[in-house]
């Protein structure tokens, strides 16, 4: 176990001479917790940063290294890996660009995390590359926000540009009194979009290394309900040209970002169009269902492209499949229920050991097969069973 901080930071850990290269992970939460069983399969030496031993990761891997996503934290971890990746964006991005420059390969880089989070930065950055971006204007008082209010109308969406997820730092808001209620909560400005008229959500996954080569996965829908995805599903409900345009921006996304690892683009389908939401520069909860779904799951990809080794083959293995994510709706357990989950054979659970608490994330249940439909009814099934009985409401989107 490495625990202790080194006291020369400028002091490497090395493996022993001729051994395989350390992938050290910032961050100890579900998605480090499934690179771990990728990254034991091909025999790499993973070693998460992660603040105590009750985070996900240190619950099934033992060799971490315990601090936070800060200087010193990061220079720890730097100094027991050679290579960092992360899985979150909430990093230090000086000292990540110090490891940089001092030799470190950091994968992906300070640039790429520098306008993965935030969300002003990517319409920026991939608007100009020619990445279609809805409407936006970024404001800082109703005065600003009222030329944008006047040519789309409210509602309007606005968003915190930086540190949101699961719906968090998103908010509709109907008139200008609730934008100013926004704008103190924030206590900066805010990015303001129309209330698109979504008809579809999807999720793109890049996986690329290094130098460029790269391999995108088939689109998948996402399913949210309340800003959290519920569901995914492979395929999505797309026509061709959305499911080509989808790839298309994935890539165009990943070579202009410089991407290497898994890269998630989120995407709307808007009035027939695939515009872009956000994106990851990580593994992502709309790329779980690679790992039963696929011939490559995405966190092995992302381990072999940030080792900068082939990558593997992103085709379905399956002709559907469907995720469900397990979000607690109370404080028990879901081991509690395990039982009533596995009567259903077909369904894959993954738990991610986490503490229960109503609107968590706590886990996900896969299920794959020849039709969509059954697939998604065997892991909803499941994963209700696991939340403690049906969730959803009436209202849901029912694709
Ligand atoms: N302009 C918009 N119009 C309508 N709905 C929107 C708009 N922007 C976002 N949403 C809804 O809010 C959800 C969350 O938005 P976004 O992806 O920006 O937030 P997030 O909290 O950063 O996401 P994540 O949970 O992926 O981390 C979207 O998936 C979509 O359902
Ligand atoms: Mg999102």
């Amino acid at each position: 176990m490495t625990e202790q901080p080194s006291s020369d930071p400028s002091v490497r850990a090395r493996p022993v001479a001729g051994g395989p290269p350390v992938v050290g992970v910032v961050g100890g939460g579900q998605l480090a917790r499934m690179l771990a069983p990728a990254a034991a399969r091909l025999a790499v030496p993973l070693r998460p940063l992660v603040r105590d031993h009750d985070e996900s990761v240190a619950r099934v891997h033992p060799d971490v290294v315990i601090g936070a996503a800060d200087a010193r934290g990061l220079r720890a971890l730097a100094a027991a890996c050679d290579v960092l990746t992360v899985e979150h964006e909430l990093v230090d991005l000086d000292t990540l660009r110090a490891l940089e420059a001092e030799g470190l390969p950091v994968r992906p880089s300070a640039d790429t995390l520098e306008i993965a989070v935030d969300k002003v930065r990517q319409r920026e950055v991939l608007a100009a590359a020619g990445v279609p971006v809805a409407p936006w204007r970024l404001v800082a008082s109703l005065e600003e926000a009222e030329p944008f209010a006047d040519a789309h109308g409210w509602p309007l969406v606005a968003k915190a540009p930086r540190g949101g997820y699961d719906g968090r730092g998103v908010w509709f808001v109907d008139d200008a009194g609730q934008l100013a209620e926004v704008l103190a909560e924030v206590a900066g400005p805010v990015l303001l979009e129309p209330a698109l008229p979504i008809e579809r959500e999807l999720a793109v996954l890049v996986a690329r290394r290094p130098a460029g080569e790269q391999v995108v996965y088939p689109p998948v829908e996402t399913v949210q309900v309340d800003g959290i995805c519920h569901e995914v599903l492979l395929p999505g409900h797309l026509t061709d040209a959305q499911d080509r345009r989808a790839r298309e921006i994935g890539a165009l996304v990943a070579d202009t970002v410089d991407s290497v690892g898994i890269l998630a683009v989120e995407l709307f389908v808007v009035d027939g169009d695939v515009v872009l939401n956000e994106l990851a520069a990580r593994p992502h909860n709309a790329g779980h269902v690679t790992i039963e779904a696929s011939i490559t799951s995405q966190f092995e990809n992302h381990l072999r492209a940030v080792l900068d080794l082939p990558l593997g083959d992103p085709a379905p293995r399956v002709g559907s499949a469907a995720m469900v994510n397990v979000l607690g709706v109370d404080d028990l357990d879901p081991r509690t229920r395990l039982a009533d989950a596995l009567g259903h054979p077909g369904a894959s659970v993954h738990l991610y050991d986490k503490g229960p608490r109503p609107g968590r994330k706590l886990g996900h249940v896969t299920a794959t097969g020849e039709g969509l439909t059954a697939a998604r009814e065997h892991a909803r099934r499941a994963a209700d069973a696991l939340a403690g009985g049906p969730r959803r409401s009436e209202q849901e989107a029912t694709t």
